[in-house]
This record gives structure tokens, sequence and C-alpha cells, in this order.
């Protein structure tokens, strides 16, 4: 479970992040939707412990974790995996060796990454493509490369910022469905950030709305969007 209690952010005089309290459950894909500059990103970071909230409290399970430094850091860090929308892989290593990355880092032995590598490139259904470079690759490739990093380490949280955003509306859909298989099966918790309706409503069991670095909406998906309360959810069932 990742417990956020009225967390913080501001950069100059802009309040990024405002006062945000939410609750993600253990094993569940939370998402938060909002429009560009709403903020999401930056709570993504915070969640993710990449920056400190100026204020506010963040607990993984019961352990607080937003002011963790060193080794401390170090160890929660490797519990998560994350993903972006423009996918952040390494262009001057093929689609294994990227996989491999952060085993590397890890210190496994070559054989184990050999071994782990093969795993995942199943796991993600690109094995056919354990060899290719980078620049060979569609999206939708690019992204499982990204997923299949992102779990080398067995991590128990996945953050996911825009993951589908850069791809067309059935690549979306599988990646999707793939995220949603790997949640069960690894039993990941899962926070999904996203601009768009369909992404919420694909894989999320709950979502938060975001505006102007606050939550303006919290609740079961099919709750907030068959009668959203707020302005901003009114917004967003509109536009999607
Ligand atoms: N490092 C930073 N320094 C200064 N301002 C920042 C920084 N990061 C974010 N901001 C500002 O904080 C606000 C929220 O940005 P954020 O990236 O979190 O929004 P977002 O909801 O992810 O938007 P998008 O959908 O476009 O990705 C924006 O006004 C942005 O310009
Ligand atoms: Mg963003």
């Amino acid at each position: 479970m990742i417990t956020l209690k009225n967390i913080q952010k501001t950069y100059g005089d802009l309040r990024a992040v405002h006062d945000v309290s939410l609750t993600i459950d253990e094993g569940s894909i939370y998402g938060i939707i909002g429009r560009s500059g709403a903020g999401k990103s930056t709570l993504l970071r915070l969640a993710s412990l990449l920056e400190k909230p100026d204020a506010g409290e963040i607990y993984f399970a019961s352990r607080r974790v937003d002011a963790l430094s060193g080794s401390a850091l170090l160890r929660e860090r490797r519990k998560m995996g994350m993903i972006f929308q423009n996918f952040n892989l390494f262009a001057s290593r093929d689609v294994s060796g990227n996989i491999a990355y952060p085993l590397e880092i890890a210190g496994f032995s070559k054989k184990m990454i050999k071994t782990r590598v093969e795993e995942l490139l199943e796991l993600v259904n690109i094995a056919d493509k354990r060899r290719s470079r980078l620049r060979d690759l569609s999206g939708g490739q690019k992204q499982r490369v990204a997923i299949a990093r992102a779990l080398a380490a067995e991590p128990d949280i996945l953050f996911c910022d825009e993951a589908t955003s850069a791809l067309d509306p059935q690549t979306t859909r599988e990646v999707l469905s793939l995220i949603k298989d790997l949640q069960r099966k690894l039993r990941l918790t899962v926070l999904m950030i996203t601009h768009q309706m369909e992404v919420i409503r694909a894989v999320c069991a709950n979502v938060a709305v975001m505006e102007a670095g606050a939550i303006a909406e919290e609740g079961a998906v099919d709750a907030v969007f068959a009668n959203p309360q707020s302005k901003a959810a009114k917004e967003m069932l509109h536009a999607g």
C-alpha cells in the first residue's frame, strides 16, 4: 500500500502539488488523470521518491519513506520500476542489453542475467527481438522492452507516466492489457498517470482527477465516471 498524506511541492511560487492525500491499495492499479500541467508527473516523482516533497508524508506499507536518503532510499527505489511515454531506453544497447541494464547495476552474475533476461523477454512477448536494435522496433515493442527492464529487478510497484500516450489506439490496448496481466501475475501495485480516459477505464480500479496541483475528485472508476461531482472530472469525461 502507498499512502500520501498532505503532500506539497512548490517550484518558486508555483504550487505544482497542493495538499494531496491518497491511498493506493496493494496489488491494485490506481489511475491519476488530469490535463497538461495539472501536476501528475510531479506527483509521480514524489511518490517514486525521485523528488522530496516540501511538506507531507509518504508511506509504503507502514514504512515512512519521504525523508530517506543514501542506502535506505536506494533500497526502496530498487523495489520500483518506472515506464514513460518516450520509453527512456538506451539507443546504444540492443533489446537484451536494455533489459539487462538494471540487473548489471544490481550486480547479478552474467549467467543469472542471461537467464533472467530470457524470462523477461518471454514475459513481455518479445523474445524474437532479443538482438534487435531499438531503432528497428515499433513504439509498442519499445514499450514492451521498457516494461521488461522496469520489471527486471522484481519490483513491488510499477509507476507509469503516460506510458501509452505515444502509441496508436490498438497498440495502446495491447500494452494496457500486458500491464494488467503482469499486474495480476506479479501482484504489482501500479500507479498509472495519464490524460486519457480510455486508459483509466481499461485498467484502473480507482482514479483521482487532478487539477491545478490538487485532487478534484477521487474514488472507484465506475462511480467517478458514472456520476462525476467535480468540474474537472466532468470536463475529462466530455473530453474523453
Ligand atoms: N522541475 C520543475 N521546475 C519548475 N516547474 C516545474 C518543474 N516540474 C514541473 N513544474 C511545473 O509544475 C506544474 C505541473 O507539472 P507536471 O509536469 O507535474 O504536470 P503534468 O500533469 O504531468 O502535465 P503533462 O500532462 O503535460 O505531463 C507545471 O506548471 C510545470 O511547469
Ligand atoms: Mg506529465
